[in-house]
This record gives structure tokens, sequence and C-alpha cells, in this order.
């Protein structure tokens, strides 16, 4: 039995062992020498921001961004070309500068209201990506808050050592421009590894960081009810095979009991529905002996664990999404795919080759708001990215010439979580 602390070290990926799940995807995302955080991953970025004012509407916007995209994987092959190379987008890079602007406002707005001038504006970020929202928050505050940009300081905690030298070289290349350097501080380690004790108030960013974290996955008995938890081995030859389990680990048991104390809202899950017509499906001729899987997020909650215990007078800024398409089968189950020759492709497990695909789950907010509440005791509001946006951006900046704003219909699936 291993874990996915004990194969960091491990150059090859490993065979003849077992793990539970959450140790498969997060060995699979974040191994430092097979993982497709470290070996993959680019961010997509579009250059210069584009003017939304200018184009006739989003179809418009649309075939820009395809324009882009495109030079973007162009210039990446001609470096070093690769057929498997993974490329996302996300709300930070395309709706530059404005998103990030939207957030500055938020956090200014709220730290006058709270700390100010007792305390300096405190802000710390998961997984900065290419950097971007660092400089477009920073950028704002310096142009329209020089009074607070004198007391902010922005920390950057990054998992992968190629984000953060990007962001730090990002952060240089733009130093005589932007003047930022002394005010941030990159911190090129995973969050769960966080041992410093953070007495003052600040803010805690991240945004699409969730959704690669890993989850342990729980079946359940149809007639008694009892959890039963996966553990993935992997024979001799480097197949895969998921088998199910009464002993629960201590952090999936956690999770389990504070969610049962903490939900006050129904919410998906393989036990919901009717008893009567589950137990009689379940005896049907060739009928599985366990429900469907749930992926249930044990990382996260391990995540809000480091919140409350280093972090205790953070206020949590978080996006993500709240459903995904093309998920494989499960309750809040992921999306496992990957990108080859410029296509994405989509597979129907999480036990796949690890380091070739993105594995990213959607966030139940309806379970983490009341999981996080209990864990932190912070009050919680959730919102659509949409409502975030139209309360604190400057729309007029994203719209098109017919009024479409794609910062504000692009990312319908994600919601906003943010807590006092
Ligand atoms: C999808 S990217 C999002 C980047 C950026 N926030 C944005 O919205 O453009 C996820 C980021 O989180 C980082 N990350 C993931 N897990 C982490 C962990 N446990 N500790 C620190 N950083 C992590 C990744 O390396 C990456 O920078």
């Amino acid at each position: 039995m291993v874990t996915s602390d004990i194969l960091r070290s491990r150059r090859e990926r490993p065979k003849r062992v077992k793990m539970l799940a959450r140790d498969f995807i997060e060995d699979s995302l974040y191994n430092p020498h097979y993982g497709y955080f470290p070996k993959q991953v680019v961010i997509f970025s579009p250059g210069q921001p584009f003017d939304f004012n200018s184009m006739a509407n989003e179809p418009e916007f649309y075939t820009q961004l395809g324009e882009r995209y495109t030079a973007f994987e162009d210039a990446l092959d001609a470096e070093v070309p690769n057929e498997s190379r993974q490329l996302w987008h996300t709300p930070t890079e395309l709706f530059r500068p404005y998103y990030g602007e939207a957030i500055a406002r938020y956090l200014v707005t709220n730290y006058k209201l709270s700390n100010y001038p007792l305390h300096d504006l405190i802000i710390y970020e998961l997984g900065a990506g290419n950097g971007t929202l660092m400089l477009n928050i920073l950028d704002f505050i310096r142009d329209f808050e020089p009074d607070v940009y004198a007391r902010t300081k922005f920390k950057v905690i990054e998992i992968s050592s190629a984000l953060a030298s990007l962001q730090t070289s990002q952060l240089m290349k733009t130093a005589s421009s932007r003047g930022h350097t002394d005010h941030v501080e990159i911190i090129n380690r995973s969050v769960f590894a966080w041992d410093t004790y953070v007495p003052a108030p600040c803010y805690f960013l991240a945004l699409e960081v969730f959704d690669n974290f890993a989850h342990d996955s729980i079946r359940y008995d149809p007639f008694t009810e009892e959890p039963l938890q996966c553990t993935v081995l992997i024979d001799n030859s480097g197949d895969f095979w998921e088998f199910y389990t009464k002993h629960i680990d201590p952090v999936a048991a956690r999770f389990l009991r504070v969610r049962h104390a903490a939900c006050s809202r129904p919410f998906d899950h393989p036990l919901q529905g009717s008893r009567f017509i589950r137990q009689l499906k379940s005896r049907l001729p060739l009928a599985p002996n366990m429900t469907v899987p749930e992926y249930v997020p044990t990382r996260l909650m391990q995540f809000f664990d480091i919140l409350r215990e280093y972090f205790p007078l953070h206020q949590l800024l978080t996006s993500d999404f709240h459903a995904l398409p093309d998920a494989v089968k499960g309750y809040n189950a992921p999306v496992v795919q990957t990108r080859y020759q410029r296509r994405t492709v989509p597979v129907t497990t999480p036990y796949v080759q690890q380091g070739y695909f993105d594995i990213l789950f959607p966030t139940d907010f309806a379970v983490i708001e009341d999981v996080y509440r209990a864990i932190t005791g912070k009050l919680t509001r959730v919102m659509a990215h949409e409502e975030f946006l139209k309360r604190w951006a400057y729309v007029e900046d994203s719209a098109t010439k017919s009024g479409e704003n794609p910062m504000l219909s692009w990312y319908k699936n994600s919601s906003v979580m943010i807590s006092t």
C-alpha cells in the first residue's frame, strides 16, 4: 500500500502497488516526474487583451479567440513540437485585465470596510497559473488606490515549479513598468505542506484550483447503505484494477461525518430517492452489488483544515465549476480528458496512465459551503460567476457592440464563493 507522498520521489510509474483513489488521482496529477501538471500543462495566454468594445458581437470574440489559440499553439510547437501538450484557458486569461480588476475592486472595498487602516492588505493566491491575476490586481490597486497599494502584500502559493518560475519571470519582465516586485512573494510549495501560522487578517484567493484537488471514491451497499471505499491496484503489467472495501480510511470517514453533521440542504448522492426502488433494481439479475461511485472532496476538506489552522483570520474568495459536461459515471464525477493533436479526448475512468490526463471535478457548492462553514466557523455566500462580475466589474469594458458580453455569458457553469 503506498500514498502519493511516498510516490513523489519515484521517477517511474509504479507497478505491483495499491493505493486509495485520492492518492492515485493526486499522483497522476502532481507527481513531480510523470504527473500531469509538472509535465504537460500550459495555460493559454491571449497576448494583448481582447478589445471587446470593437467587436461586433460574441461570435466575433469566439472567432478571434480561435485564431489566437491556434497562433499560440503554433508558436509553442515551433519551439518544442508536442502532440500531447495540454492547453487550458481560464477567465483570468480570457478577460484580463477586467476579471482581475473586478476581484481587486472586491478586495479593496472589503479591506477598507474592515481592516483599513489598522492592518495591511495581505492577499494569498493559491495556484496562480501564469501570474496574470496577481499582476492585474496589483496594477489596479497601484493605479486607483495608491495608499492601499503602499500597504499591499501579495503572496502566491504554487505547487508547480515551472509555473512558479513563470510567475517570477512575468514579474521581473514587467518589473520596470509595474514595480510590483517589492510587494510580491512566490512560494513554491503545495498548500497541503503549509506550516506557517498567519495571525493577520488576509484574503485567500483560489480560482480554478479546487477542480484538480484529489477526491476519494465511495460506493454503497444498496441494501445496508454501508459505504465502501475505492482502492486502486496496479498490477505487474501496469494495468489498473479498482476494488472496494468496507474499511473507510480516517480522512474519508471524517468527510462523511462532517458532511452528515453540516449539510442542511439536500444534495446529489447515490442513496437519494426511494429505498424500495433502489433495492428492487438491485435484486434484478446481473444488477451490481454496489451503487455507482460517489466522488467525495477529501482534499478540499483538508484545504479547509489548513485555512482554519494556519489562516484563522482569512476571507476566502474562490471560483470553480459547479457542473462539467462529459463526466465519467457517478455522482460528483470528474471529467477525465487529454488533448491529442489539438483535440480534446475524454475517457470513461480516472484510472488511466498517470500524467497523460487532466482529472477535473465539479464542485458541489451546496455541500462545500456547509462543510467550509462547519470547519472554519465563517459566514459565506455563493453566487453565479455572472452575478459576482455584475456586482464588481465595469461590465462596459467587456461588452461588444451588440451588447453581448462574453465575460458575463461565458463560464455559466462556474460559481463564486466568498466568506467573511
Ligand atoms: C487551473 S490552474 C488556475 C490558474 C489561475 N488561478 C487562473 O485562474 O488562471 C490551477 C493552478 O493551481 C495550482 N495548484 C494546484 N494544486 C495546488 C496545490 N495543492 N498547491 C498549490 N498550488 C496548486 C496549479 O499548479 C495551477 O497554477
